[in-house]
């Protein structure tokens, strides 16, 4: 409870629940507010745990294209004057290529709707808004969005997910979620551990100052020896995480292991993860790293990608 009251305080809203992970949080509360004679209006780049509970919800699923409000629009105008919620969700950072959803916008157009607005802010916690409360402060939409999920697995470094919104939105997922119903809850250990880190939230924001000056660092240096950091292809990174985009799924991997065995840990990402031809090694900025590791993973993304034919020797 006092985790929960913590990030519902943090978060500025009524009331929050917290979930074994983020995917449960997701799927969990898609499957339980909605049924079969609703509707969900979803990103087409929204994350599995989104998919998958709308999915179990029965609902009938409408995909828009990425972050395309006209499109998004429309749909909501096909199904207005049928029966039934709807319930509209987008990423607020998209965790494959790390560009920011349009949550202000779609907030307003689930107000013209009457929809429901649902915003996925695992990678914007501890990221976007005042002292990283995410992507709906950032926006100045808190009023706007009916519920609020992030992840305690990213930013927050530990394990959990968590939903944010009414007093009476979370009471029914107190009862109506099967996740959170049916499984057992993380020990105090986790709780406590998440406690401090939203702690560190509040009381020191030059981590997040540091986290984007190693951004923008980060990908500067990238974009200087000729990498592709999307933009181009892919949606364009707006946030630490930063793709460079190989392309080819067995190259891709290939890097990858060449990284490592030259001492960079760097996840390669292929279909079905991400579309076929958009493989790409995903990378990620913290605070906590100094410019002299930056700088050597950079000398060896360099180094390893002439070698490997990624970059012109
Ligand atoms: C956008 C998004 N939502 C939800 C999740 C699920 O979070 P968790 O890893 O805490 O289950 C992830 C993580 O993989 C994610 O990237």
């Amino acid at each position: 409870m006092e985790l929960e009251e913590k990030i519902a305080a943090f978060k500025g809203v009524e009331a929050c629940v917290v979930f074994q992970s983020g995917f449960a949080a997701n799927a969990g509360t898609v499957s339980s507010i909605l049924g079969k004679e609703d509707f969900i209006l979803s990103d087409e780049l929204n994350h599995a745990s989104i998919i998958d509970g709308a999915r179990l919800s029965r609902a009938k699923i409408k995909v828009f294209r990425h972050k395309d409000i006209a499109h998004a629009e429309q749909l909501l105008q096909e199904v207005q004057n049928e029966p039934g919620r709807k319930l509209l969700i987008t990423d607020g950072v998209f965790s494959m290529d790390g560009d920011i959803g349009p949550v202000d916008k779609l907030a307003d157009l689930c107000e013209k709707y009457g929809a429901i607005m649902m915003v996925d802010d695992a990678h914007a916690s501890g990221v976007l808004g005042r002292n990283g409360r995410g992507s709906v402060d950032h926006f100045h939409a808190t009023d706007k969005v009916d519920v609020q999920v992030g992840t305690l697995s990213k930013a927050i470094g530990a394990l959990g997910g968590y939903v944010c919104g009414s007093r009476d939105l979370i009471d029914y997922l107190y009862h109506r979620a099967r996740p959170f119903l049916f499984s057992t809850s993380h020990p105090p250990s986790v709780a406590a551990t998440c406690i401090a880190a939203f702690d560190i939230l509040e009381n020191e924001p030059d981590r997040i100052e540091r986290l984007w000056a190693n951004t923008a660092y980060f990908k500067q240096q990238l974009t200087n020896a000729g990498f592709d950091v999307g933009g181009n292809t892919t949606p364009k990174s707006e946030t630490p995480i930063t793709p460079i985009i190989i392309g080819d799924g067995r190259r891709t991997m290939d890097f990858s292991r060449a990284l490592f065995d030259a001492g960079v840990m760097a996840t390669g990402i292929a279909f079905p993860t991400v579309p076929e031809g958009k493989a790409r090694i995903r990378t990620i900025m913290t605070s906590e790293h100094t410019r002299e590791q930056i700088d050597r993973a950079l000398e060896t993304f360099t180094s390893v990608a002439k070698k490997t034919g990624i970059l012109q020797a």
